[in-house]
């Protein structure tokens, strides 16, 4: 017997790996699923399943669709339900009917990672859906009828106007509504500068020798050179910008090692881009999240006619909503609003609205302050965790964001990240993230997204990612 559900989730591989799909409804769907994982005897007998309400945050179904799943399975006889011990696969789980199987069974499908470590989700079970709901209701029934016409490709004012304030208040971003564009995410913002044939950015472009391989195939497909940047313990090296018009940095986080850029430094680029004419591409895609002491305002407050500032949801809030916003310099927004057309086709007006409510109501600032406080004690355990199991490597880049870069011993990255596969954990290697023309020495380091997992299976996560980190996991056949 299996005694208790965090012993049992780690016996398991993290939570319960259903994904409920086909005909008949999510409560169909989830009995279906759930029946098969005892079927097949990927959930043992005497496994301790979680409270149905655990169990229906993680899938994002109604409680009671849960708990129905449950009942109809303790009556088909898979699982047994005891007061005080919870729900439990039945000790002998065999079905009350005879399954219909062929004699020989086909391989069940390979199944991917167990354990998603991957960096760049927030926990997608705590999207704040009531607070989503009532901000997209009100919105809704205050909409003026002009809301369902063309969209403004600007963006809704009411959306801009609340981040302007919120965006003053948390980020330090000087501005005002006329200077935001809002757009579909940091991505977006992107095309929208350097669209080809466009009126806004050019090539060549600096970038940091790190960063997300995504961004650079879109620049080089919108036909813009990048040069890379070297990062060292104080960031970018911005000293060693050259000819390049424009420069893309990660201020507050650099993207993916972590660290802030040093005060020295910011300043310098600023000076750089007034004494050439160039301009600071800001991207703050984390910038809320910061753990041991105030934020890291944005470079954009220094001087907001050199810098364009792009932020997004996608961390805060979900990936999924597509919004962000840009603020720019004043000569720079007819370029952008050109580059979006003629309306908005990009945004969807209703979600704008409701973002808009979302942060006027104060709901946006209690759910960055939730999950704040949810991701640092995430952070604590993980540090605890590599502290006592895995005290070799080096944790770094932990003040602030969703991810933490474990740094490794010089061609170790590729032993580990084989490691960590064999236990079902899925990681990035820092090397996916090098600019291939950087001539900085390349760093070993694993990147830990330790948002990503539901909050119930990031206990199992660790545990997998600690033992793939234990030295006797790796060497056999680590070629560097
Ligand atoms: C470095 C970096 N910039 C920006 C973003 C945001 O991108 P988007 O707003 O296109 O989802 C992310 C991912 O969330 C990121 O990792």
């Amino acid at each position: 017997m299996v005694d208790s559900w965090v012993d049992s989730a780690e016996r398991i591989g993290a939570d319960l790996h259903l994904e409920p799909a086909g005909p008949g409804g999510r409560r169909a769907a989830l009995i279906r699923a759930l029946r098969e994982a005892v079927r097949s005897g990927r959930l043992a007998p005497g496994t301790r399943l979680p409270p149905y309400r655990s169990l229906a945050a993680d899938l994002g179904v109604a409680r009671n669709t849960a708990a129905d799943a449950y009942a109809e399975l303790v009556a088909e006889g898979w699982l047994t339900a005891r007061q005080g011990s919870g729900t439990r696969v039945a000790d002998r789980a065999a079905p009350l009917r005879p399954a219909e199987r062929s004699p020989a069974r086909t391989p069940a499908p390979a199944r991917g990672p167990r354990h998603d470590l991957l960096q760049g989700t927030p926990d997608a079970s705590s999207f704040p859906r009531t607070a989503w709901l009532a901000s997209y209701r009100r919105a809704l029934q205050q909409a003026p009828n002009e809301v369902f016409g063309p969209g403004d490709p600007a963006g809704r004012r009411e959306l801009r106007e609340a981040l302007t304030e919120y965006l003053a208040r948390a980020r330090g971003v000087r501005t005002e509504p006329g200077r935001v564009v809002i757009c579909s995410g940091f991505a977006h913002a992107l095309r929208l500068l350097f669209a080809p044939g466009g009126a806004v950015l050019r090539g060549p472009l600096a970038v940091e020798a790190y960063g997300l391989e995504f961004h650079r195939e879109l620049l080089a497909a919108a036909g813009v050179r990048t040069t890379a940047l070297p990062l060292d313990e104080d960031g970018a090296r911005v000293d060693l910008l050259g000819r390049e018009r424009a420069v893309l940095l990660t201020p507050a986080h650099q993207f993916p090692t972590g660290g802030p850029l040093h005060a020295s430094r910011r300043a310098a680029v600023v000076d750089w881009a007034r004494a050439r004419g160039g301009v600071i591409v800001e991207d703050d895609y984390d910038g809320e999240f910061r753990y041991d002491r105030r934020p890291v305002g944005a470079v954009q407050g220094l001087d907001p006619d050199r810098v364009i500032y792009v932020g997004s949801v996608s961390k805060s809030l979900s990936p999924a909503v597509r919004l962000g916003w840009m603020v720019l310099p004043e000569r720079y927004v007819d370029g952008v609003l050109a580059a979006k057309g003629e309306r908005e086709a990009w945004a969807s007006v209703l979600d704008q609205l409701s973002l808009a409510d979302l942060i006027s109501s104060g709901a946006y600032d209690r759910h960055v302050r939730r999950m704040r406080q949810r991701y640092r004690a995430r952070r604590d355990r993980l540090v605890e965790a590599l502290a006592a199991r895995a005290s070799h490597v080096e944790v770094t880049g932990v003040a602030a964001g969703l991810h933490a870069v474990l740094r490794l011993p010089s061609g170790a990255e590729r032993s580990v990240l084989r490691a960590a596969a064999e236990q079902g954990v899925a990681l990035d290697g820092l090397a996916a993230f090098r600019h291939p023309a950087t001539d900085m020495a390349a760093q070993d380091g694993v990147v830990v997204g330790y948002a990503t997992p539901s909050e119930h299976a990031y206990g199992a996560a660790l545990d997998a990612l600690c033992r793939a980190l234990s030295p006797s996991a790796r060497p056999a056949r680590a070629s560097g």
